[in-house]
């Protein structure tokens, strides 16, 4: 692996996966990070970083765009793929699926087209993908790597589609891939349209904290840094053709998610008027078809690869927490682009 593709390098996870990859002794050759900047694709997640020519690249570019994409894995010698690029946001999805479509679904094909022209050389096409694939638990059970795909949104629905593609390539051309299906991530750099960061934001701000429905929907958490370890581990060693699922074994509804917050914030940052942040938080129309609970079974990677998630959650948030406090800067950029608009728009409050 000399020649990794990253793409979607700018957005939340690749960003972080190409300051974890840069950082680790194992890995000593260069990345190519090619993002087409959408709303949600930020350069300066990358600060610092980009200055090191020798073994980091950026090309903006749009992983559907065959040609671009073909010079790429020319000109660059590409022998592993880091695939992250997508439309990631299940809001947008159920506004304007459109994108999802072309991104997620077109986009997968057109990189998987491209890493079979380039086979004779190509060690590795990780695809990085969710658990919403799976669609929505009950009270009870996991989702295990044999779980029937069941999605429930545009966005998952066109996660789905994508990882379909990756084993058809794999069992038809005998394509070499891996696939990770992971939950919720949570850290520093993430966009301020998903639960985490909004909360922190809105809260500091002292805006309303829309909760969907009566908050009860459970996600299971994970700290970015550990899904990238991961992500890297199953690069390294995991089995050709197969998937693993990725999860933090740690359940919490949407409502406690938003109180913890609230009170980390109370305590090192009091509001003005010594109020909780807990009454900020505004019951809203719940989303349609929203998932009532996702919950990972991750024997798989712990027992093959050895992988196990160094953070709780305890420690991440307040990590979390700490980061957005200490990046003013970034976000009053991110404040003043065009997210803000459809934000607004979407919570008329
Ligand atoms: P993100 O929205 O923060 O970043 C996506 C990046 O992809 C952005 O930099 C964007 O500019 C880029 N991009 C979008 N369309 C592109 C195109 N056509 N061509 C090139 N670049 C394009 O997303 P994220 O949260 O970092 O998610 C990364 C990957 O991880 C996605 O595949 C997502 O499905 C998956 N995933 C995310 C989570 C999560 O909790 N965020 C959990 C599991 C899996
Ligand atoms: P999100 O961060 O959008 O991730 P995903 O939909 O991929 O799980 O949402 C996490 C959970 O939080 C989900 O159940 C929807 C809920 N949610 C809210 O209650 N309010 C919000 O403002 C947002 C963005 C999400």
């Amino acid at each position: 692996m000399k020649n990794i593709l990253v793409t979607g390098g700018c957005g939340f996870i690749g960003s972080n996966f190409i300051r974890y990859l840069l950082s680790e002794p194992g890995f000593s050759g260069r990345v190519i990070n090619v993002d087409r900047l959408t709303y949600a694709g930020n350069p300066e997640n990358l600060s610092g970083i980009d200055t090191d020519t020798d073994r980091y690249i950026f090309v903006k570019a749009d992983i559907c765009d065959r040609q671009a994409m073909s010079d790429v894995f020319d000109t660059y010698h590409i022998d592993t793929v880091s695939h992250f690029a997508a439309e990631s946001h299940v809001d947008r999805s159920i506004a304007e699926p459109d994108a999802f479509i072309k991104t997620n679904i077109l986009g997968t094909f057109t990189l998987l087209e491209l890493a079979r022209q380039h086979q004779d050389h190509l060690s590795l096409f990780h695809h990085v993908s969710t658990d919403e694939v799976y669609g929505s638990l009950g009270k009870e059970g996991y989702f295990k790597e044999t779980t029937a795909y069941d999605p429930s949104s545009p966005y998952s629905a066109s996660k789905a589609a994508s990882d379909h593609l990756v084993m058809a390539y794999s069992r038809t051309y005998g394509l070499p891939v891996t696939l990770s299906n992971c939950s919720n991530n949570y850290g520093p750099y993430h966009f301020p349209e998903k639960l985490i960061p909004l909360m922190i934001l809105n809260a500091l701000e002292g805006k309303p904290l829309p909760v969907y429905g009566d908050g009860g929907n459970i996600r299971d958490w994970l700290f970015v840094t550990d899904h990238c370890r991961a992500v890297w581990r199953i690069m390294q060693q995991g089995r050709r053709g197969q998937t693993y699922n990725i999860g933090g074994r740690c359940e919490m509804t949407n409502l406690s998610v938003v109180e913890i917050i609230c009170d980390i914030l109370d305590e090192i940052v009091p509001s003005d008027s010594g109020t909780s942040r807990r009454s900020l938080i505004t019951f809203v129309t719940d989303r349609p078809g929203h998932d009532l609970r996702y919950a990972i079974d991750c024997t798989k990677i712990e027992k093959e690869l050895g992988w196990l998630p160094q953070e709780s959650f305890k420690t991440g948030i307040r990590q979390t927490i700490d980061w957005y406090l200490t990046h003013q800067k970034w976000v009053d950029r991110i404040k003043t682009g065009e997210y803000l608009k459809w934000i607004e728009s979407h919570y008329k409050m």
